[in-house]
């Protein structure tokens, strides 16, 4: 292997040393290709990428994807600041809670490629936790049940409706409009989706973005996605990024959900973030009819 890597967890996340972001071989851009589809979250020790290395970095993946209701930044229309001030407090932040990003659309995105630029002196962590392992442990009774299901997705927090948290301000600093009609809507998804690179099944839900499951209500889905929920938190099912300066972070949405833990107030955190390529949802089995 061209590059040093260690393993964060027993079966998700990889740190990569020894390389430069900015000049990849093709012997380099293949290993770390192949260890992406295995370990599925890459942390890329001190890259410090300037928005322009960031996107010629992140085209190696596929198209750039531009995310819809976020603001990106002026000069760089693929790149958005992930960004809290130090007088934001008590403020709810971007992806504090359990999500796959964007997972509501219909093609949601692949990849997302987070730069380090400032981090607070602790905390500010980003969670990760591994829907494919997550699945392999449940019973063959539950796989049963599970497989053929679809959930629906919605992104009502960028839609008309009061936000899930209610009346706590939201950060300013990430600019994200809100009151889209189109937000509101239900997609289906596979529950368990496939995850191509590796063929490992997924399950493919989280409580910020799926709302029950289809062809039942909200009420009649909440135990079995509540169970879910809690599964796929459990402990040895996460990861955990701590931040080092110049961390290069990538992640792939159909594998993993992700969050960030909100708890810095007083410190000014600032990542630049893109996001690559968008996709229908695969099935890891076959569905139901609907
Ligand atoms: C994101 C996100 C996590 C973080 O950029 O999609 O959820 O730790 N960020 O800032
Ligand atoms: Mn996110």
């Amino acid at each position: 292997m061209p590059f040093d890597l260690s393993p964060i967890g027993p079966t998700l996340g990889a740190i990569i040393e020894g390389i430069d972001a900015r000049d990849l071989s093709d012997a380099d851009d293949a290993a770390l290709k192949a260890a992406f589809a295995e370990h599925r979250v890459l942390v890329l020790r001190d890259q410090s990428l300037g928005a322009d290395d960031q996107v010629t970095f992140s085209a190696r993946f596929g198209p750039l994807y531009r995310m819809p209701y976020v603001k990106p930044l002026a000069d760089h229309p693929d790149v958005i600041a992930v960004l809290k001030e130090a007088d934001e407090v008590k403020v709810s932040t971007f992806g504090s809670w359990w999500h796959a990003d964007f997972s509501y659309l219909e093609e949601p995105p692949v990849y997302s490629i987070l730069q380090a630029h400032e981090l607070p002196p602790a905390g500010g962590d980003t969670l990760f936790a591994d829907l494919c392992t997550a699945y392999d442990a449940l019973s063959d009774g539950m796989k049963a049940m599970l497989s053929p299901l679809k959930v629906m997705h919605s992104g009502h927090i960028y839609g008309t409706k009061l936000a899930p948290d209610g009346e706590k301000a939201r950060m300013r600093s990430v600019e994200v409009s809100t009151g889209h009609v189109e937000a509101d809507v239900e997609r289906a998804h596979p529950l368990v989706r496939l995850h191509q690179p590796s063929g490992r099944p997924a399950l493919f839900c989280s409580p910020t973005y799926t709302t029950r499951l289809e062809g039942m209500t909200a009420t009649e889905s909440a135990s079995i996605l509540g169970y879910l929920y809690e599964h796929i938190a459990r402990p040895e099912f996460t990861i955990r990024q701590r931040w080092q300066a110049g961390d290069l972070l990538m992640w792939d949405n159909r594998a993993v959900v992700h969050l960030a833990v909100n708890d810095y107030d007083g410190h000014r955190r600032l990542l630049h973030r893109t996001t690559v390529a968008s996709e229908r949802p695969v099935p890891a089995f076959n569905q139901e009819d609907s």
